[in-house]
């Protein structure tokens, strides 16, 4: 079983994307073998589901989204075998409450599973427009499919 976890801000928007659109990606392949959740390295929104906008920007692609926000804890480094960071200061954080080597090497960018898209980061649309959303949408399926290729080895 390989357990992957994506991780941004607030859990509402790109990390919830990424897992919900790696899991249709998992099923559509047939793939059963790997797990997925995602949190957020801040505590804002705990407890709630996925941002409206996310959602419905996924499900019009055809992506069933579910989730409830938690935030990011150390014990997701012995739960997780690979951490999959949104961003640099998501990246930066995670990296602050690791303990040790192992830790830290389960701890990769997202965009470094991207083929498509060349951005350092994936942009947070939280304070923005619809296409915000769309690009995350298409990011995480450039991603998602970087990621399937690296498990598939
Ligand atoms: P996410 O987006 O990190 O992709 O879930 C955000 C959600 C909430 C906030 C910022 C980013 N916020 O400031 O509340």
């Amino acid at each position: 079983m390989t357990r992957i976890l994506f991780v941004c801000l607030g859990n509402i928007c790109r990390s919830p994307a990424g897992e919900n659109t790696m899991r249709d990606l998992l099923q559509k392949e047939g793939i059963t073998d790997v797990s997925l959740d995602s949190a957020g390295t801040a505590g804002y929104h705990i407890g709630k589901g996925p941002d409206p906008r996310m959602t419905e920007t996924l499900e019009q692609r055809g992506i069933r989204v579910t989730g409830q926000a938690r935030q990011f804890s150390k014990q997701d480094f012995a739960d997780f075998d690979l951490i999959v960071a949104m961003d640099e200061d998501n990246r930066r954080e995670i990296l602050r409450l690791a303990r040790n080597e192992v830790e830290c090497s389960r701890v990769r960018p997202f965009m470094s599973f991207c083929e498509e898209f060349s951005n350092k980061e994936v942009p947070d649309p939280y304070y923005g427009g619809q296409e915000g959303f769309e690009l995350v949408a298409d990011i995480m399926a450039d991603g998602c499919t970087g990621i399937l290729r690296e498990i598939r080895k």
